[in-house]
């Protein structure tokens, strides 16, 4: 199974895999050598469906060399081109829209005994999660687990909502014993998933996002607990009161801010403004001074003049992210925002996110530099991708951490580093 785009996609591929486990399938690395290839998809910008379009070119010729090779596409890409992939590529077996974790084995298993030719099923699915999955965890240190699906936000440039459909919250119970299980093959880290995780519990009514971090982090055993990805509208008090006052939640705090001015947060729908953006960070920092800030941002959206970028830029300056994950605006056919009139020119969308992205290297480089001679905490992760001889891990601040391997540190384990060289990107240094 390749995947593509965010953590809900790969803890999707997960559970697909679980699943498929029932049948027999064990996953293996060489495409060529595959009886069953399955893209897990993205739909949330352009260049991540330019992508999907290139592989399933590639697997033409798979399934040319080995007619029995079963081809599906899931997850997002499908849920919003359904019938239409097939026509343009019939070398496609089948394709699942999201939420269908439990119809793949069916899917795959008409197929299998050539019930079917095609198979689509992109009908939107808003029940319940079912519960009874088997998951195939492939992460070495941090284990997803999703605690809602689906949106409710409809920001104007965004795809998600009409592709994962409405707000859906598991239950706390649920979770907690997802976590327990993970703890028990020896997962300390889970790293808690969601669209909007700070509107848990709204539907249900079992436990607000404050009580679920609060048992999550009462779960023995538990190192570390993350969580991904907040509208800074949600953010309450009270979940910054559990953070501030709990064990074994990261003082991470990824808030996407997406932009720096009102007009265009306005025109984004995303219902706050900079100045309460602004209050929220003060109120973060405040609470738990050494967090790390980090955000995603949109340069380029329809009507974004000069002006509205320049405001942009002071808001970065103002809150000194620690990074931030910066995107060119893509035009998603069916959102608002694509049929609004003032789309900017792509050089502009060029030039303004380079600025963007010198301001905000300049800023992690000194925010890093901040941390020269300092010891810091870090959950070793394993070799580093380069050198083996090169180690790496996290901090509770989801900064990267390199240090030269001393022979006795093991994944999972939580070791001190003296930072000695901290770059823009990476933190160098040494066992402490
Ligand atoms: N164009 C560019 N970036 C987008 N994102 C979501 N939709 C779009 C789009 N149409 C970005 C947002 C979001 C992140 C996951 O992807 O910044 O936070
Ligand atoms: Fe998209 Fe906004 Fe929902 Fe995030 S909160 S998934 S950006 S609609």
């Amino acid at each position: 199974m390749l995947t593509y785009g965010c953590q809900m996609n790969f803890s999707d591929a997960e559970r697909m895999e679980g699943e498929l486990d029932k049948l027999g399938y064990e996953s293996i690395e060489d495409m060529e050598q595959a009886d069953l290839i399955m893209i897990n998809t993205c739909a949330v910008r352009e260049n991540a469906e330019d992508k999907v379009y290139g592989k399933i070119g590639e697997i033409k010729n798979l399934k040319r060399k080995n007619p029995d090779l079963i081809f599906g596409i899931t997850g997002c890409m499908a849920q919003k081109e359904g019938e239409k992939l097939i026509k343009r590529a019939p070398h496609i077996d089948f394709v699942l829209g999201t939420n269908k974790i439990q119809e793949v084995v069916s899917t795959v298993s008409k197929l299998e005994q050539a019930q079917e030719k095609h198979i689509v099923d992109t009908e939107i699915n808003e029940k319940d999660m079912p519960e009874d999955i088997s998951i195939h965890r492939k992460t070495a240190l941090s284990a997803w687990v999703p605690i809602m699906y689906g949106c409710n936000n409809f920001c104007t440039y965004c795809i998600v909502p009409y592709v994962r459909g409405r707000e859906r919250s598991r239950m706390p119970e649920d979770i907690v014993s997802e976590v327990q299980e993970a703890v028990k093959q020896g997962y300390k880290e889970v790293t808690l998933l969601g669209q909007n995780v700070n509107s848990y519990g709204k539907d249900h009514k079992k436990a607000t996002f404050a009580e679920l971090l609060s048992m999550v982090d009462k779960v023995e055993g538990i190192e570390r607990v993350r969580y991904m990805t907040s509208n800074p509208k949600d953010l309450s008090d009270a979940v910054i009161d559990v953070i501030k006052n709990s064990q074994h939640i990261c003082t991470h705090f990824h808030l996407p801010v997406q932009h720096g001015s009102n007009r265009i947060l306005k025109a984004m729908n995303r219902v706050y403004t900079v100045e309460a953006y602004k209050e929220l960070i003060t109120k973060i920092r405040n609470a738990v001074p050494d967090a790390t800030i980090t955000t995603d941002i949109i340069v380029g959206f329809p009507g974004e003049t000069e002006e509205d970028f320049q405001q942009l830029l002071d808001l970065m300056a103002w809150v000194r992210y620690d990074q931030a994950y910066t995107f060119i605006y893509s035009k998603r056919s069916g959102t608002p925002a694509a049929e609004m009139d003032e789309q900017v020119d792509d050089d502009v969308k060029h030039d303004r996110l380079n600025r963007l992205m010198e301001l905000q290297n300049k800023i992690s480089l000194e925010k890093n530099q901040q941390l020269q001679d300092k010891v810091v905490k870090v959950m070793v992760e394993g070799t580093s991708s380069n050198d083996d001889k090169v180690w790496s891990g996290r901090t509770s601040g989801n900064k990267l951490v390199l240090w030269p391997y001393q022979g006795h540190e093991k994944p999972g384990d939580l070791v001190e580093v003296k930072i000695c060289q901290p770059q823009t990107w990476v933190l160098k240094g040494e066992l402490a």
